[in-house]
């Protein structure tokens, strides 16, 4: 299932957003024009619908109500998410929309102005109900975080606990030892990697860590043999052999990875676990631009065996570069003095024209990104 259709209202930087979604999303915008905030509406669903989580939590989680409302907003306009669920990418099997407010006086708690779930055309929640008038406390929690009210889309609850938010800092996995205190909730970091690797039951394991060396192949072609391991005290690894010039080849640890190398196997060991959207934080960074260019091939062949979806926000020309994308798998986001609003690569006249000349995502839309002050930092770098 994939998240087929995106609505929001006065989230963070944008006003409005209306766009469909394909199994393959790069979202492109010069700094700060929200991406990071884009992804975050799916971090959020799922902050409500986890166990332990909720919709309390996960709005003051991101500093409340407030903070979360588009400050170009006038007055304060309700936060709304309306999100389409598809199988296979056309008629949508779910809709979900809430709408949340929040407490005009006392402890200005969020509570829900609507939430309403459909399956197919058929309306199968509508909130505020007669329950939810006669008491008003209801309303601070959404029917989607409780097991007894979420029965009839307990599906759609599942799919949103399982997005998955990926932000690899190799240092972190190499040394989460080093990385103390309470740490971020779902570990986005790869902190607790090595130990998800290893509560994988042994046959799922090995098939995914043999298909992850197989896709490095392109990338690290040294690297041989890969398999998850535990040292002395119980401490999970991954090691594999590093061929070099020397006869023979090295035995190398984690820690020994080149950063490139590491993000690699957690980006991949992500596309194979689950199928739920991955959110994917700038994959281009310490990786080399040859490898780079071949990451979206590289996606599309893993998420064939596996249908996940993958958004991707990114700066990099050489990710952007491959033909195969195409102008509706391609989010622009253009700051504006309302707010940043996001279109369709494939929808933007221009960049359409010259994508249907032949021109890349890269040559097409990316150029639109840069910071319009570029050429002055070039002529201020060369004083
Ligand atoms: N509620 C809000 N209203 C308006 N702007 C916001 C709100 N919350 C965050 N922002 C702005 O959004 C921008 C950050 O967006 P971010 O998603 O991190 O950008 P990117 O990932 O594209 O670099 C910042 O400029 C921040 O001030
Ligand atoms: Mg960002």
């Amino acid at each position: 299932m994939i998240v087929s259709h995106l609505i929001v209202k006065n989230w963070r930087n944008f006003r409005s957003v209306d766009v469909p979604l394909k199994e393959r999303m790069f979202l492109i915008g010069p700094n700060a024009s929200g991406k990071s905030n884009l992804l975050d509406v799916f971090r959020f669903l799922r902050d409500i619908a986890k166990p332990g989580g909720g919709l309390q939590q996960a709005v003051s989680q991101r500093g409340g109500l407030s903070k979360i409302r588009c400050l170009a907003a006038r007055r304060e306009p309700d936060v709304e998410i309306s999100v389409q669920l598809a199988d296979d990418g056309r008629t949508p099997s779910w809709e979900y929309s809430i709408g949340i407010k929040q407490q005009v006086r006392g402890y200005r708690q969020p509570y829900l102005a609507y939430e309403r779930v459909r399956q197919g055309t058929q309306l199968i929640l509508e909130r505020p109900d007669a329950h939810d008038l006669k008491d008003e406390l209801r309303r601070t929690q959404t029917h989607l975080e409780q097991i007894n009210t979420n029965e009839q889309f307990r599906e759609v609850a599942k799919f949103f606990e399982s997005v998955l938010y990926l932000h690899l800092v190799p240092q972190l996995l190499r040394h989460p030892e080093a990385f103390v205190g309470p740490g971020v909730p779902d570990d986005p970091f790869g902190r607790n990697f090595l130990e998800r690797v290893a509560k994988t039951p042994e046959k799922t394991r090995k098939s995914r860590l043999s298909k992850i060396e197989k896709a490095l192949r392109e990338a690290v072609p040294q690297l041989k043999n890969l398999r998850d391991t535990k040292d002395e005290t119980g401490v999970p690894h991954l090691e594999a052999l590093y061929e070099h010039w020397r006869p023979r080849a090295g035995l190398q640890r984690e820690d020994q990875f080149s950063d490139g190398t590491l993000r690699l196997i957690g980006l991949f060991w992500a596309l194979l676990e689950g199928d739920s959207p991955l959110l994917l934080e700038e994959p281009e960074l310490s990786l080399h631009s040859a490898i780079v260019s071949r990451l979206p091939a590289l996606i599309s062949k893993l998420q064939r065996q596996r249908k996940r979806q993958v958004l991707i926000s990114t700066h990099s020309f050489d990710l952007l570069s491959e033909k195969g994308i195409g102008g509706e798998e391609v989010l622009d986001l253009t700051p504006d003095q309302e707010g940043t609003v996001v279109h369709l690569a494939s929808s933007i006249r221009e960049v359409r024209d010259l994508l249907d000349a032949g021109l890349s995502p890269a040559d097409a839309a990316l150029p639109r990104t840069a910071p319009p002050g570029l050429d002055q930092l070039d002529l201020f770098a060369n004083e």
